[in-house]
């Protein structure tokens, strides 16, 4: 294994290696400083930024369905003063932050990329265009290829940066999403976001979620994510990062042999915080296992027929 290469690029950002960790599920990176060594993954997408700090939709608004976690935060977050001000500078210097922004009209986001890019801290920003339970915003943008594409020229416009773009699962047809980030210069396009889903108490007869509505996350939208990057991979260049229901370092693979360079772990973190790291080391083992001398010699692997 030692021979093993496990540095990926995605987006133009190089990476230790392929694994990061998903928005919203990781904090702002140094919750999880006690269980894991943060320079020792490729990186993580810190908690979506609005530009204003916001509070999210009323308690409860988290809750277990038996293959995965329905939620429904509608992304609370300190805004992106506090997040640059305070947040940043408490991280050890060799972690790599993706910042991951979101807004109710294209220019909240560009204005949110254009403050937050340029410092030396960030190496590319997410662009949440997938959020499935906030009324106004990201749910929008992620179901209308027109939106989108205005959505990914007006933050194209206002970053050089590394821009990646996270889309939706709630489409009909993931590639023509996936397209339009391409053609409107997006660097490369993470999927997937939470999936629209319920759940009800029949004790109570109530919707488990004050919200009603929320998103499925963890294993049970593991395959589902697995045929949307495969089918985003189809028709774009730019690098994909896959996101859906990952636990083991085989399920990363599975992604990577897709087409992803790289992958993000999720609602994972929440029972096993230092997962991203063992799952790291699983796909290196994998790559030596296999007679691949680079990780990023697994993209695109998968044998049909
Ligand atoms: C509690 C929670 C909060 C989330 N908040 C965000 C967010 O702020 N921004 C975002 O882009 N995705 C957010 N997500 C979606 C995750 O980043 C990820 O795309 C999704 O959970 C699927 O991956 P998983 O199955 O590994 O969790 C959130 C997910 C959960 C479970």
């Amino acid at each position: 294994m030692a021979d093993v290469d496990p540095r990926v690029e995605l987006a133009g950002i190089p990476l230790r290696n392929a694994v990061l960790t998903a928005s919203g599920t990781f904090g702002y990176g140094t919750e999880f400083a006690p269980f894991l060594d943060l320079e020792k993954i490729g990186g993580f997408v810190a908690k979506s930024l609005t530009l204003e700090p916001r509070f999210g939709n009323p308690p409860p608004r988290i809750g277990e369905t038996p293959s995965g976690m329905l939620n429904a935060i509608s992304i609370e977050n300190v805004g992106v003063k506090a997040f640059l001000e305070e947040k940043l500078p408490a991280l050890p210097a060799g972690v790599v932050v993706i910042a991951s922004a979101f807004g109710t009209a294209p220019e909240q986001y560009a204005e949110l990329a254009a403050r937050v890019s340029p410092h030396p801290r960030i190496a590319g920003i997410e662009i949440n265009a997938s959020c499935p339970h906030v009324k106004a915003g990201g749910i929008e943008f992620g179901q209308d290829p027109q939106l989108l594409g205005e959505l990914v020229r007006t933050v194209r416009a206002a970053t050089e940066g590394p821009l990646l773009v996270k889309l939706s699962p709630n489409v009909t047809r993931i590639a023509d999403m996936a397209k339009v980030c391409e053609d409107e210069g997006a660097d490369g396009i993470s999927l997937i976001n939470a999936v629209q889903a319920m759940e009800i108490d029949v004790r109570t007869r109530k919707p488990i979620l004050s919200n009603v509505l929320g998103g499925l996350s963890g294993p049970a939208i593991r395959p589902i994510a697995l045929r949307m990057v495969y089918q985003a991979a189809q028709v774009v260049n730019i690098p994909i990062c896959g996101i859906g229901g990952i636990s083991h370092a085989e399920d990363a693979v599975k992604f990577l042999l897709c087409g992803a360079s790289a992958i993000q772990v999720g609602t994972l973190n929440y029972l096993e915080p230092g997962a991203a790291e063992r799952i790291a080391q699983g796909i290196a083992q994998y790559a030596a296992d296999h007679g691949f001398a680079r990780v990023a010699d697994l993209t695109g692997a998968l044998e049909l027929g």
